[in-house]
């Protein structure tokens, strides 16, 4: 502590002056009139300013000591911590606005819970860097040393070996689509991750939505022998939600129902009410397929966790489908649920809110 520090810690300068500039205010006024209206002797006259000067002085002084002292500390200790990038909670002792001072405190407490939350986002941008550079060399890995296999095997002469040349290149454009599909979706996930991609809430018609997607899926079920179906409901529901959005939890969905199916299985698409809240409705994607053990459960919408890796990659996954659905149902303030029996099949469910509530 200075030794400007120590001083003002001993006397308010703030009080001090106040009672100094009002003291010979008082002083001067008080004996002008005593001067004017009573006889009174020059050095009684200044017996008087004297002992005005210093009473007064000492009873500003003490008054404005207290009125801020208090404040004035509760505001340093504030500052102080913010500095030493510590925060408390300061909501509960926060004065009634006043005056200034209060003012002040109030302000300075605002601005201390901006800098805590601007701090822990930074921290968590950190963190999430290190731990999303750490993953993401992980599973690049696996297909750039693929890549680097078969084309090494085929300038080491295979180029010219019929049997395998054309599956050798096959294999490696199948790991440089999965190096395309990893991309786009890192970059999804980082931005979710990140806030940068904001969700554009609307109201929508979900069928829509539900229909689009199961037609661009049609195929490729149609394809693996994965039959889609849509359970009927009414067409006029609406729900608040940012369509295209909706649609990549979807998509996700039924993918995942499609990939870890079993031939002649189906995905049954279809909206419940949600027993909880009358204002909300369940979209549920529900499979027939390989399920998932329950030590697994939580896990899976951890980015790049795979229940069976090689089966997973086998299908071109990269670990980031649920993960994204995840990010996206608590953007839009929604729960994801998920429902799974080992061989038997899963069933996952979002809540959505509808726009048009039933009031009851
Ligand atoms: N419907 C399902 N039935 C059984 N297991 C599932 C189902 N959906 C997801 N899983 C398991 O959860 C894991 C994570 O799923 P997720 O969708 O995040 O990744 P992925 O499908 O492997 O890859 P992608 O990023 O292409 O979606 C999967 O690897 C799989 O093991
Ligand atoms: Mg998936």
């Amino acid at each position: 502590m200075s030794l400007k520090e120590k001083k003002n810690k001993l006397l308010s300068p703030l009080s001090l002056r106040t009672a100094l500039a009002s003291a010979i205010f008082i002083t001067l006024i008080f004996t002008a009139t005593v001067h004017v209206i009573g006889e009174i002797s020059w050095l009684q006259l200044i017996w008087l300013a004297v002992v005005l000067f210093v009473t007064s002085s000492l009873i500003v002084y003490t008054v404005t000591n207290r009125l801020h002292k208090e404040r004035l500390k509760h505001l340093n200790t504030i500052v102080k911590n913010m500095t030493r990038k510590k925060f408390g909670d300061y909501d509960n002792d926060l004065p009634e606005s006043s005056d200034e001072l209060d003012l002040l405190i109030q302000r300075t407490v605002k601005a201390s819970d901006s800098v805590n939350k601007e701090l822990s986002r930074l921290n968590k941008i950190e963190n999430y860097r290190k731990e999303f550079i750490g993953d993401i060399s992980h599973e690049l890995k696996t297909p750039i040393f693929a890549i680097q296999g078969f084309v090494e095997t085929l300038l080491n002469g295979a180029i010219h070996d019929e049997n395998v040349n054309e599956l050798f290149l096959k294999k490696t454009m199948r790991n440089v689509n999965r190096l395309i599909f990893l991309t786009n979706d890192l970059m999804e996930i980082s931005r979710l991750e990140t806030g940068e991609m904001k969700s554009n809430i609307k109201d929508m018609y979900l069928r829509d939505v539900i229909l689009d997607v199961v037609e661009s899926l049609q195929y490729k079920g149609q394809k693996e022998d994965i039959e889609i179906r849509v359970k009927d409901f009414d067409k006029n529901i609406q729900i608040k939600g940012d369509r295209n959005q909706i649609k990549q939890i979807l998509t996700n969905l039924i993918e995942n129902g499609m990939k870890y199916n079993k031939p002649g299985g189906y995905v049954e698409i279809g909206i419940t009410d949600f027993k909880k809240s009358k204002e909300k409705l369940l979209l549920y994607v529900k499979d027939t397929g390989i399920g998932i053990d329950k030590n697994d459960l939580n896990r899976v919408t951890e980015r790049f966790f795979r229940v069976d890796k090689s089966r997973s990659r086998d299908k071109g996954g990269t670990g980031l489908g649920l993960a994204i659905v995840k990010h996206i149902v608590e953007a839009h303030g929604e729960k994801l649920l998920i429902e799974s029996q080992p061989e038997l099949g899963s069933t996952f469910s979002i809540t959505l809110t509808r726009s048009n509530p039933v009031l009851v």
